[in-house]
């Protein structure tokens, strides 16, 4: 075994929460990782609004335009005349699927809006918007895990269900587990039902590689805040200088992966536990999934869905895929 997971005893009854446990265990693994889920608390929140307000960093803007400039050919796929429910997975501020809301209220389509958010605070300020902007909309805000209530809001009707999970979400997950959810999303739908996903798409190396490696650092600082916040909620000691972001993009597999690279022989201690870092160690924090849109569609096939439609942005740099369930 190597050493340098001896030298690490975790207690993991001293850390109650999940957050903990997690970045104990990431840790005493190697490589070592972090999960990018953590990434978003008040101040990572803060960060990656500054993220997609940078130049480099281009998903966002492609999806809005889609969004504000494709909003009929999107929505032209999902009405059939029948009311569905429009559930959003991680709806945040909807600033892209409002344009689509907009557009199905103004026809008048029979719909329930009905976004799930883990974050409370998001859902209640999101209500309080929509409930001014738009009025005559028809909305349940459901908080908490995606899949539980996705659960949820197919045990509360039984209307066809159009789930929008976007914002390139998707990417953050591994091929495999990106498989593994497209597949339970599948076994809580019905055939009929649609998905409308959000894929970030293969392009030239440089552009991804920048996107994830801004010029400002902004992207360096969001990965560097993770080690401050298991200082500030765990108890740590990262001395976080001592650590440099580096980003890598292989355009072969289209894996966007980011890594904090330890810049010196150094131990750091989490809640009484040690792990000791060597000079040039990295800890993989997130991967960023790019796709050619074959692979897309290959991945409605083995999932249990049947690809209906790809909108893109002008520039194809970005996707919102349409699938059935068959
Ligand atoms: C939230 N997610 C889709 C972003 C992405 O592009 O993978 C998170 C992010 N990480 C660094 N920059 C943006």
């Amino acid at each position: 075994m190597n050493a340098n997971v001896l030298s690490c005893h975790i207690t993991t009854d001293t850390v109650a929460d999940t957050f903990g446990a997690d970045v104990l265990n990431g840790l005493s693994q190697l490589p070592k990782r972090l999960h990018a889920k953590y990434f978003y608390d008040k101040e990572g929140d803060k960060l990656f609004q500054e993220i997609m307000a940078c130049p480099e960093y281009y998903p966002t803007r492609c999806e809005l335009e889609i969004f504000r400039d494709k909003t009929a050919e999107l929505a032209n796929a999902m009405i059939t005349g029948e009311a569905f429910d429009l559930i959003e997975l991680g709806a945040g501020d909807a600033t892209k699927s409002q344009y689509l809301l907009q557009y199905l209220v103004d026809r008048h389509t029979a719909f329930t809006y009905m976004p799930i958010d883990i974050s409370g605070n998001i859902l209640s300020e999101l209500q309080n918007r929509l409930e001014t902007v738009m009025p005559d909309l028809s909305l349940h805000c459901l908080e908490g895990d995606y899949l539980e209530m996705l659960d949820k809001a197919t045990a509360l009707s039984s209307r066809r269900k159009i789930v929008l999970f976007l914002g390139a979400n998707i990417g953050n997950m591994e091929p495999r587990e990106a498989v593994a959810f497209c597949r339970s999303l599948r076994e809580r739908l019905q055939p009929g039902d649609l998905v409308l996903i959000g894929f970030d798409l293969k392009k030239h190396p440089r552009i991804i590689r920048n996107a994830y490696d801004d010029s400002a650092g902004i992207t360096a600082k969001f990965n560097l805040n993770l080690l401050k916040r298991i200082n500030r909620e765990l108890n740590g000691n990262f001395v976080t200088e001592q650590f440099e972001h580096y980003q890598s993009y292989d355009p072969m597999t289209g894996a966007c992966k980011s890594y904090l690279v330890s810049l010196c022989d150094q131990q750091v201690t989490i809640c009484k536990n040690h792990f000791n870092f060597r000079r040039d160690e990295v800890i993989y924090m997130e991967v960023s999934q790019k796709y050619a849109i074959e692979e897309i569609t290959t991945l409605a096939d083995k999932t249990g869905f049947r690809s209906v439609q790809n909108t893109y942005d002008t520039r194809r740099w970005f996707a919102d895929v349409c699938w059935e369930v068959v």
